[in-house]
């Protein structure tokens, strides 16, 4: 499976991921792979795919395959975004700009982690030079008190973005094992920059946040004084849908998409409070240990939504055919964490290209042997598993 040439020109994802587990850190890429706990949901988010088979249709004139979708009326030539992801420039010297410019360049879709490493300000600039730029979106973690997240929001609102991803999954950081056993610290020349202005002095040690802090205590007693004193900054773990989304609404018009929705219970109470989107996500399965995988979740998710509002889906995604299976299975969009990380690692801007053109060529071809000649037609129908009771196929 981790193939490369000696010239290391990867053709698989898997392969450039394995450039970069060569490349990076050991400690960077742990907190970058890791789960949360025993990795029970990050591996099952990847072997879930698995079972799912596509059944090919033949006979259908597939000359011409169109892989481009819209999404909030822009158009992208594949239903394809990056999911935001926190501290790129551990990853490449120039992080997320090097990711803002491939999304650029290839017409892609990308969200912005708030806890990014270049500013929300200097990556959206990246954007300004392409007249048919496409959108971007910014992901926040609102604050336990919420008036301290506005500055953030209108600074969004003022670069361009065009929606805030509002991570819901995240009341309290998962267990990481690995960051638990060896931290890790951003080196003294790197910032998170949307918090730390560029003067602010080089720090010889940097503190543990206080979301660590929490995640690291060893008794429940430690961890709620914590959680008392460092309040007002820690990620909010009393957001609910009777305030936050009334609140949203009330402070800025930017589209809000809450990633991290994984029940049809959830799905119905983010279109009666006024979603714009949901994203099908277990934050690469970093938070809940013991969550379905993503794509087990997709169907009573889309099903319960019902096509009202977009339904966008992470999570193990690494090959063109997953791209398909998600389709098949109700997402409008699908967003790519680690592939995009890797990309970085292997070659930087060109890098995280080389990552969208092997998912782009893989999914074309699906498209074709599958025998459908546009989106709409990848469907439940395409799509078989193995009968537990018998030798066959289950249709879905
Ligand atoms: C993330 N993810 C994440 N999500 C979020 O809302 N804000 C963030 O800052 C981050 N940071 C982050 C860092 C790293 C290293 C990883 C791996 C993930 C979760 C991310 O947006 C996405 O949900 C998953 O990465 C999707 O799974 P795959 O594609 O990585 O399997
Ligand atoms: C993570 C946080 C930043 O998953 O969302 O590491």
């Amino acid at each position: 499976m981790s193939r490369t040439t000696a010239k290391e020109d990867p053709i698989t994802i898997s392969e450039v991921a394995s450039i970069a587990q060569r490349k990076l850190p050991s400690n960077v890429y742990d907190y970058y792979a890791c789960g949360s706990d025993e990795q029970q949901a990050l591996r099952r988010n990847v072997r879930e795919f698995d079972r799912l088979l596509v059944r090919p249709r033949v006979m259908v004139d597939v000359s011409s395959v169109d892989t481009s979708t819209s999404l909030f009326g822009v158009k992208y030539p594949m239903p394809l975004g990056f999911a935001p992801s926190a501290m790129q420039r551990l990853v490449g010297e120039n992080g997320e700009s090097d990711v803002a410019a491939a999304a650029n360049e290839l017409g892609l879709n990308m969200t912005l982690s708030s806890q990014s490493t270049t500013s929300l300000e200097d990556v959206s600039r990246e954007n300004d030079a392409r007249p048919d730029s496409p959108d971007w979106w910014f992901q926040i973690y609102l604050t336990q008190d919420l008036e301290r997240s506005l500055p953030l929001i209108k600074r969004a609102e003022t670069a361009g973005y065009k929606a805030l991803v509002v991570t819901v999954d995240t009341p309290v950081l998962g267990n990481r094992i690995n960051e638990r056993r060896t931290p890790l610290v951003l080196p003294s020349h790197l910032r998170l920059a949307n918090f730390e202005s560029a003067s602010t002095p080089a720090l010889k040690e940097r503190k543990p946040t206080m979301n660590r802090l929490f995640m690291d205590a060893r008794t429940l007693k430690d961890a709620q004084s914590i959680a008392a004193v460092a309040g007002p900054t820690m990620h909010s773990s009393s957001l609910t849908w009777e305030t936050t989304l009334p609140w949203l609404r009330k402070v800025t018009n930017l589209k809000i998409i809450l990633k991290g929705v994984m029940t049809a219970e959830d799905g119905r109470l983010a279109v009666e409070h006024g979603a714009d989107a949901v994203v099908v996500s277990n934050h690469g399965g970093r938070q809940l240990d013991c969550a379905p995988s993503t794509i087990e979740a997709l169907p009573e998710v889309a099903e319960a939504i019902a096509g009202r509002i977009p339904v966008i889906f992470d999570g193990g995604i690494h090959r063109g055919s997953d791209i398909f299976k998600a389709v098949a299975l109700g997402a409008e969009f699908v967003l790519i964490g680690r592939p995009v990380l890797w990309g970085l690692s292997y070659k930087g801007k060109e890098g995280v290209q080389v990552v969208c053109n092997i998912l782009e060529r893989e999914f074309y071809r699906t498209m074709a042997l599958a025998g459908v000649t546009d989106l709409s037609q990848i469907t439940k129908a395409s799509l078989a598993v193995a009968r537990r009771d018998t030798f066959g196929l289950s249709r879905l």
